[in-house]
């Protein structure tokens, strides 16, 4: 099957075209989830009453909680438009293509740009991102995930070959964007020239660090020191360091890749990863021979990694951070424990895939240096009970059987099901509580759960945090570190939110019963928390609007109590975009949201309206009376 018949899929679903799962027909195991689903509904049943869970006197409940939604929620709608409550307005601040040098030429609705332009403008698809003051200037890093074929080239909209700067200008407008924003006049506007702007794309020489550094798996023609690597792409979710350094997550780094031999077989090692003869339509091969396996068999293993930025220096070399494992990383959200080691929990967004967490050895000092931080640690996997406790699984060569610490960084996946991890509805994003030691993993959704396995073969048993054969709506699950110290190796948990539609069902599809007819919601993926400890839940799902997701619009933004459990509809996005990256400006006036791909499949003029093309774009969202916004 050609890719180019499939790039309505999404990179998962091409995945499992190109490397079909085995069908699970096994009945014991059938019959075992079905009790363990029985298990789990007279368990944890009672959200929002979670302290009959941990009773952990150390968590606090605000004071204010009554007063933590300043808005009343708004209806869900299917407009082309972004839709925010009465009281905020909504301002478009950078687009996809907008130059960031004023020597660029402006975004050209009729070429949609050109390789060159496209490798000095504001790339595409806005993703995860994060503000960074220096020296009294804002500076935004925002991830470019991916782009859209039949939106970016002209060629593909119009049926023609798709020629070879219509590829470099797609591989150019993937990557990192910092850019500086300013509030000119009272609204907030990107600042073009800045000295601090500039663009990270596939083609930025990084440096490749810690244990897999050096390793024969990770050495190329290119580099056959194998310490550095050549670029960034499909950077999805995002982290912060605490010492003011930007993570980029590369995630579905396997979808460009493939061989110019269609009969040449990838290793079982990249099949893990999803990588094949095949890629997902971006063609990068045709171009550069370091997307072609078939050449460059180890080009696969110089990606997959958390990629650490500094936005305060425009030359700095970009560290791609093996010992934070390579895997199709959704995010990476940094705490520091209460004895000063770094500890940054990661989920692995495919069906059937791990949450993972990073333990730093050296402790975090202000003004002490952070370089050992992010390069000697330990990994752990996740493994969930079904009464409501977990453990941390260790990933050691003892622990896995591998030969290395380097292994363990490169094959990651494996030693996730080496030691027995709990195989996981898709983990997106992951959010700690700035109010508690309780950590927040949105489950987007999986088709798979109890039907088949992961890439890797292991079992997706219904049960614990995956109550859900064939999971359509998602769930946000919810721990809680024993003792408060993230680096403990137990912990306890529990289903923050099940969504569903109890419109259309009254079983476990009706979701939990924080979730009703007017916050309902499908596919949570981008979660943070705002400094009032509010929990904001981005949707990344179906907005058919029909059948199962009847009544649940466009793509959306909702936040979370996570005391009283009470979720409210924040903001619908415009028709088929996904609503993804959110953060603030310093003063906590402006929340900056990012709209990803309106018109996915044709259907969006927005942001300009009228008969333009649709870009994906960071809005800026304010209270009409200044007020605060998180
Ligand atoms: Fe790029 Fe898992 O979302
Ligand atoms: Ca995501
Ligand atoms: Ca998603
Ligand atoms: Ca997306």
């Amino acid at each position: 099957m050609q890719p180019e018949d499939n790039h309505d899929l999404s990179f998962d679903e091409f995945d499992e075209i190109v490397n079909p799962r085995p069908e699970e027909n096994d009945f014991d195991r059938v019959v075992e989830a079905a009790l363990s689903r029985r298990g789990f509904l007279g368990g944890v049943l009672a959200f929002g009453s979670f302290t009959a869970l941990a009773g952990n006197t150390a968590f606090s409940v605000s004071e204010a909680a009554a007063d933590r939604f300043a808005f009343d929620a708004i209806p869900t709608n299917g407009e082309d438009a972004v839709t925010v409550p009465a009281g905020y307005k909504a301002d478009v601040m950078v687009r996809w293509g907008d130059p960031l040098w004023s020597d660029v030429p402006e975004f050209d609705h009729a070429t949609r740009g050109t390789s060159e332009t496209q490798a000095r403008a504001f790339g595409d698809n806005t993703d995860g991102m994060d503000v960074f003051m220096h020296e009294g200037r804002t500076l935004l890093v925002v991830n470019n995930e991916y782009t859209n074929r039949d939106i970016i080239s002209v060629s593909a909209v119009e049926k023609r070959i798709v020629d070879e700067d219509d590829i470099a200008k797609g591989m150019m407008a993937h990557g990192v964007s910092v850019v500086e924003i300013a509030p000119i006049g009272g609204v907030w506007q990107y600042v073009k020239d800045s000295p601090y702007n500039r663009r990270i794309t596939p083609k930025t020489v990084m440096a490749l660090t810690g244990p897999a550094a050096g390793h024969d798996l990770v050495k190329t023609d290119a580099d056959p020191s194998g310490t550095q690597a050549l670029g960034t792409w499909n950077n999805c979710g995002n982290g912060m360091t605490p010492w003011g350094t930007y993570l980029a997550c590369e995630e579905n780094f396997n979808g460009y890749f493939s061989a110019a031999d269609e009969a040449h077989e990838v290793s079982p090692e990249l099949k893990r990863y999803g990588v094949s003869s095949k890629d997902w339509g971006y063609n990068w091969a045709k171009i550069d021979d370091r997307f072609d396996v078939s050449k460059n068999p180890n080009e696969p293993n110089r990606a997959g990694y958390v990629v650490e930025i500094d936005p305060t220096d425009p030359n700095s070399v970009p560290k791609k951070r093996t010992a934070l494992g390579r895997f199709k990383h959704e995010n990476a959200e940094a705490v520091v424990n209460n004895d000063g080691r770094v500890v940054v929990y990661m989920g692995d967004d495919e069906r059937g895939e791990f949450l993972y967490r990073y333990v730093s050895d050296g402790k975090y000092a202000p003004g002490a240096s952070t370089d050992d931080l992010m390069e000697n640690g330990t990994l752990f996997v996740a493994k969930f009970n079904e009464d409501g406790t977990g453990t941390w699984l260790e990933l050691t060569p003892e622990s896995t059987g591998m030969s290395s610490k380097a292994e363990i960084c490169i094959h990651t996946r494996q030693a996730g099901s080496a030691v027995g991890a709990t195989t996981m509805d898709r983990p997106e994003w992951v959010a700690a509580n700035p109010n508690a030691p309780e950590v927040y993993c949105a489950l987007t959704n999986n088709k798979n759960r109890g039907i088949k396995t992961n890439a890797g073969g292991d079992e997706t048993p219904v049960g614990g945090p995956n109550p859900r054969e064939a999971n359509k709506f998602g769930q946000i699950v919810r721990w809680r570190p024993d003792g408060g110290d993230h680096t403990a190796s137990g912990f306890a948990w529990d289903l923050y939110v099940l969504a569903g539609n109890p419109t259309a069902h009254n079983d476990l599809n009706a979701g939990s019963e924080n979730v009703n007819a007017n916050n309902m919601f499908n596919s949570p993926d981008g979660l943070k928390f705002d400094s009032n400890g509010l929990l904001w839940i981005q949707t990344d799902g179906n907005y058919s609007n029909e059948g199962d997701f009847a009544g649940q619009g466009n793509n959306q933004m909702l936040a979370g109590d996570p005391v009283t459990g009470e979720i409210r509809r924040f903001l619908v996005g415009p028709k088929e975009c996904e609503v993804t990256g959110l953060t603030w400006s310093a003063d906590r006036r402006t929340m900056f949201v990012g709209i990803q791909h309106p018109g996915e499949r044709g259907d969006s003029h927005w942001p300009e309206g009228g008969n333009a093309v649709p870009r994906s774009a960071i809005i800026a969202v304010t209270r009409e009376d200044g007020g605060l916004v998180g």
